[in-house]
């Protein structure tokens, strides 16, 4: 950057798409405004410019596109909602964000006083008189006073660098992408390494339903087995073989036959199934982990428990030599 071109008030001439990538590092959440036009139609549009203005009086803040279409009815409009979305109304968002469909079509509405849409399922939601109108460039800015509000334990939707996330909180330092990355490191095998996380949060998590394994008198290769089968079946030798392949745990056609020897399997056209005694028995372990995990997330919070599920999705999709879907 030559400074000598640089004058305080005249900004430099900015490349549009990148000076929107720098603000998108501003992480925010992601609401819907909505309102009422002239005729009564809901009206609403996707926004993350929302921010907190004022606590006394309780006043708040989004801009609007002076190209959107409706301009005109929030510049005419009393009153309108702000909805801060929850992690699971990425889709809602998605079609607020389109111009021109039906936004609200299919939509069950709550209860407002003041009339306005209000959508339900959000992590919070703030109930305004239009206060404030001023001039923001390409944008108007509105500022309104929350007349009522509420919101839910669901854990926020967030939008960062042009993509939308989940949070989690902070667990002691985390080093960012420019960090030195010797310099965090004791040696090969440090606190961060991510086969050690992993390793560890495994071990102690099966750890608390082992004594529920251990009731059913199943190993970790028979518990893997049932609560494969209790997902799908049946299921042949190899389709079995294929789905455990990640767990480094080789099933024999004996260990099969033991299973099947025990009354945990049958063997029926399509291969392998339970039995009634085996769906009991992975019945009792999963509920097991249910509550491990159920006990788990309440001390974490919903906050951390939907951020780690998504980072481990994550990493299980980055490391999938292939499997096959378990799920549809
Ligand atoms: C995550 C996200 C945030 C957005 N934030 C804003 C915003 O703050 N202000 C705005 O005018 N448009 C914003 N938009 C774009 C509008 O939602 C979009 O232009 C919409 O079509 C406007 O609806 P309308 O034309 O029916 O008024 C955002 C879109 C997304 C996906």
């Amino acid at each position: 950057m030559d400074n000598e071109e640089i004058s305080v008030d005249q900004p430099r001439v900015f490349d549009a798409r990148d000076f929107r990538k720098a603000l998108g590092h501003f992480a925010t959440g992601v609401t819907i405004v909505t309102t009422r036009g002239e005729d009564g139609a809901a009206i609403g549009m996707t926004a993350n410019s929302f921010n907190s203005v004022s606590l006394d009086p309780p006043m708040v803040l989004w801009s609007l596109a002076r190209s959107a279409r409706s301009l005109p009815a929030f510049a005419r409009a009393s009153h309108w909602n702000v909805h801060v979305l929850a992690c699971d109304q990425e889709a809602l968002s998605n079609r607020f964000a389109r111009a021109g469909e039906d936004k609200f079509a299919g939509l069950a509405l709550d209860p407002c006083p003041s009339g306005m849409p209000l959508l339900p399922g959000c992590s919070a939601r703030f109930q305004c008189r239009s206060a404030f109108q001023y001039e923001g460039g390409d944008h108007i800015i509105f500022v309104g006073e929350v007349i009522d509000y509420d919101r839910s334990a669901a854990p926020p939707l967030l939008y960062v660098t042009g993509q939308y996330a989940v949070a989690a909180h902070k667990c002691g330092p985390v080093a960012g992408a420019g960090a030195d990355p010797d310099a965090a490191q004791t040696g090969p095998y440090s606190e961060d390494m991510l086969g050690y996380l992993l390793g560890r949060a495994h071990y102690q998590f099966m750890a608390r339903f082992r004594p529920a394994l251990a009731e059913m008198r199943l190993s970790d290769a028979e518990f893997f087995l049932l609560s494969l089968l209790s997902v799908r079946q049946p299921l042949g030798a190899s389709e079995i073989a294929a789905h455990m392949a990640y767990t480094g745990v080789e099933l024999t056609l004996d260990a099969l036959q033991a299973a099947c020897a025990r009354g945990l399997l049958q063997v029926q056209a399509g291969g392998y199934s339970l039995t009634p005694a085996g769906n009991d028995a992975i019945l009792h372990v999963l509920a097991a982990a249910k509550a491990v995990e159920a006990d788990l997330g309440a001390g974490m919070g919903p906050v951390q428990a939907t951020a780690l599920r998504n980072l481990l999705k994550t990493l299980v999709s980055a490391s999938d030599p292939g499997l096959p879907k378990l799920w549809p």
